[in-house]
């Protein structure tokens, strides 16, 4: 059985007590103002079930209005539209150094919100503080190419230019609140975009302190709008055709939603969707490395992360190996508060969140399945926590084999050949992300290439960089987000073609 820690919030800043104790408002033109129609809603912290504070909740007319004001901003002659591509690099330089400096605070009100450990919010943060160094080095080369035309006896000089598409919807999950966030806002400006930022109703928190960071980093009024709510919050936006792009990330379910609701005027839509990666492992595999990635893959987030390695595939000979490894360190866990240092992993976001996790492994256990860490039983009488469960005698009809389920559950199959497996690990609607153990070089390059996923591991998991894109096979999604081909989606590519008379 994992051990627990109870709640600590000894390092609370006063900063953080300040900003929870005043109602949220949204940030629309670069004001603070309440929801057209003043409704609020209570965001909780998923450790204690407490309320942290209250949010405004945006309806369809609070969105007419951000969009509004993201289109003045993003017209011609505005002071955004004015700003030289380096103007805008240094800005976006000055805006990294800010979260930087603000990161205790920030990864306080994430860890708060979300329930994740203060540690892993830390990251988070670092790489929100990134995003925007690295994407303010592309605001100076967003160049195009002259490329040559074969008309006889008339001369031509044609060119291409990359250009901003207008106004950006980014609508982000729960699960890396200020990452995701950052990851719609920073390559939509970098290319001149203007943002309506929609958080997840779950963890409004640390998108809405952004907000003000950017504000006083100097970015122009109405160039990014944060518009708190739930999903009709959401759907407003992505049916507005005062919207040019709506970048989504989280459920396949919402995803197919949006690209049908998208139609209206045709608004340009890039999806980051479900996962559910099959981790194979090898019987030449370094099989301690093996098993520290496969816990790290099932566990990561609290296993709410939608490039997790939740299904685990093990050459027979190795299995048991592999699986008395996997549960002695899932039984290793210190659950508990995020807030105290001594967990090794929070609770879940919600209680939905919790219950919907708990209701497949408990499906798992109708079915037959065997647990051989964790399970359903409930480490506290509040808060949503989820021991980190491994599960066996799985078949791959089962519910817990072949849905995405967020939570801190890895199932394990055996296998015995690369085609068996091969088959095995691409059978599913999705196609995120996939890893291979193996210290034989040719077996690992030759599965993962045969791996049908945008991102695929080898001899590693969550090894990531903000320079790397990322994105979906199949109903994973539509798109590459970050590096280089991120900001593609963000752009419109314009044909220049001049006659030299
Ligand atoms: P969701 O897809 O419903 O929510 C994500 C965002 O979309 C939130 O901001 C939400 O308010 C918004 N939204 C909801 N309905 C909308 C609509 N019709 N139009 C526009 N925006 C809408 O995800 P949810 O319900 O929080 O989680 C359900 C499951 O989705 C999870 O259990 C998990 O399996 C998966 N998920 C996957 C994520 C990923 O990173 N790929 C992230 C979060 C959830
Ligand atoms: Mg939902």
């Amino acid at each position: 059985m994992t051990t627990t820690v109870s709640n600590d919030y000894s390092a609370l800043l006063p900063s953080v007590r300040e900003f929870l104790s005043k109602p949220q408002q949204l940030l629309i033109g670069g004001a603070w103002i309440d929801a057209a129609d003043g409704k609020t809603f209570d965001t909780i912290n998923p450790a204690t079930e407490e309320v942290l504070a209250q949010v405004a909740q945006g309806s369809a007319q609070d969105v007419d209005k951000a969009v509004a004001a993201a289109r003045t901003a993003f017209e011609d002659g505005s002071p955004w539209s004015r700003m030289t591509p380096r103007e805008r690099s240094h800005l976006m330089w000055r805006i990294g150094d800010l979260i930087d400096e603000h990161a205790e605070e920030l990864a306080q009100l994430e860890s708060l919100d979300n329930g994740k450990r203060v540690v892993s919010a830390h990251g988070d943060v670092g790489v929100a503080a990134e995003l925007f160094r690295y994407f303010a080095g592309w605001a100076t080369k967003m160049e195009g190419t002259s490329i040559p035309m074969s008309v006889p006896g008339r001369d031509f000089h044609a060119y291409t230019r990359r250009e901003p598409i207008g106004v950006v919807a980014g609508i982000v999950p729960w699960n890396f609140p200020l990452t995701m966030a950052c990851f719609k806002i920073v390559p939509a400006i970098t290319a001149g975009n203007t943002v309506v930022l929609k958080p997840a109703e779950q963890t409004p928190l640390t998108a809405l302190r952004l907000g003000q960071l950017l504000l006083d980093a100097g970015l122009p009024a109405g160039v990014v709008n944060v518009v708190t709510g739930f999903g009709d919050t959401g759907a407003a936006l992505v049916e507005h055709h005062g919207v040019d792009k709506v970048a989504f990330t989280g459920s396949t379910e919402v995803g197919k939603k949006i690209a049908a609701a998208a139609a209206g005027n045709l608004k340009k839509v890039s999806l980051e969707l479900g996962g559910k990666a099959p981790n194979i492992i090898f019987a030449d595999a370094d099989i301690d490395a093996a098993i520290a990635g496969a816990v790290l893959g099932g566990y990561f987030n609290e296993g709410q992360c939608c490039v997790n390695g939740s299904r685990l595939y093990v050459q027979r000979s190795v299995f048991d190996q592999v699986i008395e490894g996997v549960a002695a360190a899932a039984k290793a866990f210190t659950v508990g508060d995020g807030f105290n240092s001594a967990s090794d992993m929070g609770p879940l976001v919600s209680q939905e969140q919790h219950d919907k996790v708990l209701g497949y492994i408990r499906g798992a256990l109708h079915d037959g399945a065997t647990i051989n860490a964790g399970g359903p039983d409930a480490p506290f009488s509040k808060g949503y926590f989820v021991q980190p469960t491994l599960i066996t005698g799985v078949t791959e009809s089962m519910a817990i084999q072949t849905d995405e389920i967020f939570g801190p559950v890895i199932t394990a199959i055996p296998f015995d050949t690369e085609d068996e497996v091969v088959q095995a690990a691409n059978n599913t609607v999705y196609g995120l992300a996939a890893g291979v153990w193996s210290q034989n070089i040719g077996t690992a390059h030759r599965v993962g290439a045969r791996l049908r996923a945008g991102t695929v591991w080898l001899n590693t998991w969550h090894a990531d960089d903000v320079t790397l894109p990322r994105g979906g096979y199949k109903q994973s999604g539509w798109g590459r987000e970050l590096g280089s081909f991120g900001l593609d989606d963000y752009t419109e590519l314009k044909t220049v073609i001049a006659e030299l008379r």
